[in-house]
């Protein structure tokens, strides 16, 4: 008995070690993996535009162009797409895959993981197969933004676009999908590390510590600012500003579909662009609904998104103003009903399931550590020809989408499969 106990035990301990080092060397390859070196290129100046440029106005057939304006205009194929955290972006990314595609643009992407080699900043080596001269339509993966770098690779008239969130429900979020990724949270003693950790953060957070970032003034850090400011800091507002200058567009996750009016409204785009399903919802039940007094203190904590997000809410609001209130109105009814129209041809059930339930691998969502609580789609099995295509599509999770697209995950593959392994 004795002896059959400790065999399991040694099994255990092995298996433990194991895992810790396997773990550990992938993360460490990860890492490793940033270009270290930043290649010096020549300054080749990017071409005006780099389109092809669709020849046909915005003339749909059921759409009438003297209703707005008699002007007609030209869908914006330059984008760059600031792909922040946790904000709803992955179902944006699938809207603008699907857009890409459809205008047969040229996308920048990274090149054997998912993001350009975040948190580092942004840099145009990390493009997948960049020479100098050569200029991309459409930017959209998670990057640390670097302005500079980003105007060497999109044509001068790029339109400029981005999301942001309610910050106390971002953090909350981030806290939950990357508090494991980031070490000073494994002391965090009890069951609700998250009530835990608001009660004093300094105690716990460490601005040097691996990974902090997920868990500070998040998006004020993706913008490629130092996320560890003091809000009421004069370089604070200075990025605001900057942001502003830079960005045509700023949408809110709470208002997802009113911000994609705004973006057919700014892009000149069509209706049929803006459909889409939910993408990387995660599970109710595994939402820590925040007390009143948990949402001022994660509010107090992330100061800096605090200000970008009254900052960006305002300039939102007048936005709608200036498109009219009831024409937003009018616009989003019609969106949503055509969504849920959309729903009723390819999902299976008619809405999302638990990872468990999903029955093609294909449209497996990537989960956060020691989780299944992203939700997934199942696609209908008879879907007409007509719309069999666009179903798939719009259903494809990122990862899935990006390798269609011909991007190498190799890294974030391998990474899945180790994790797979360790059934973590
Ligand atoms: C399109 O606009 C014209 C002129 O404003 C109007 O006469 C016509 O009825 C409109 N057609 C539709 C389909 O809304
Ligand atoms: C900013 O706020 C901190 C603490 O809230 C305060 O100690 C500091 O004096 C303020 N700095 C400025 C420039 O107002
Ligand atoms: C955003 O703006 C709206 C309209 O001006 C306002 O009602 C709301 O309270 C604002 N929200 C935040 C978080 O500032």
């Amino acid at each position: 008995m004795h002896g059959k106990q400790g065999r399991q035990w040694r099994s255990i301990c092995k298996g433990l070690i194991l895992g810790t080092l396997l773990t550990s060397s992938m993360i460490l390859l990860y890492c490793m993996s940033s270009p270290q070196i930043q290649f010096s290129f020549p300054e080749v100046p990017v071409p005006y535009s780099c389109a092809h440029r669709p020849a046909h106005g915005r003339t749909t057939p059921g759409a009438n162009s003297s209703q707005r304006g008699a002007e007609q205009c030209t869908p914006k194929v330059d984008i760059m797409f600031m792909k922040t955290h946790k904000t709803a972006s992955s179902t944006l990314l699938n809207i603008l895959f699907r857009f890409g595609e459809k205008h047969q643009l040229k996308f920048a992407f990274p090149d054997s993981r998912n993001d350009f080699f975040y948190p580092s900043f942004f840099h145009r080596s990390q493009v997948k197969d960049y020479r100098p001269g050569m200029c991309f339509n459409i930017i959209s993966n998670h990057m640390r933004f670097n302005a500079a770098e980003v105007s060497k690779v999109l044509p001068a008239d790029t339109s400029y676009i981005t999301i942001l969130r309610d910050p106390a429900e971002l953090f909350e979020s981030s806290f939950h999908y990357f508090g494991r990724l980031v070490p000073f949270t494994w002391k965090i003693p009890g069951d609700d590390k998250l009530g835990e950790f608001l009660r004093d953060p300094k105690l716990y957070f460490d601005p040097e510590g691996y990974n902090s970032n997920y868990l500070k003034n998040l998006l004020f850090f993706d913008f490629g600012y130092d996320n560890t400011l003091e809000p009421n800091d004069s370089r604070v507002d200075e990025g605001i500003r900057a942001i502003a200058k830079r960005f045509q567009l700023v949408m809110l996750v709470e208002h997802f579909e009113e911000s994609l009016i705004l973006l057919k409204d700014a892009l000149c785009w069509d209706m049929d662009d803006l459909l889409f399903f939910k993408l990387n919802a995660r599970k109710g039940s595994t939402v820590s609904k925040l007390t009143p007094e948990l949402r001022a203190r994660a509010l107090e904590w992330n100061g800096i998104d605090r200000k970008l997000y009254r900052h960006f809410n305002k300039t939102f609001w007048r936005k709608v103003d200036a498109y009219g209130r009831e024409r937003m109105a009018r616009d989003v009814a019609e969106l949503r009903r055509r969504n849920a129209e959309m729903a009723a041809i390819c999902i299976e059930g008619g809405g999302a399931v638990d990872a468990g339930n999903i029955q093609e691998t294909a449209m497996q969502p990537w989960q956060p550590i020691g989780e299944k609580s992203i939700m997934g789609y199942n696609m209908k099995k008879n879907v007409d020809k007509a719309h069999r295509k666009l179903c798939r599509k719009m259903l494809t999770p990122e990862l899935q989408y990006l390798t269609d697209l011909g991007v190498n995950l190799w890294i974030t593959k391998l990474w899945g499969h180790v994790r797979d392994i360790l059934n973590w």
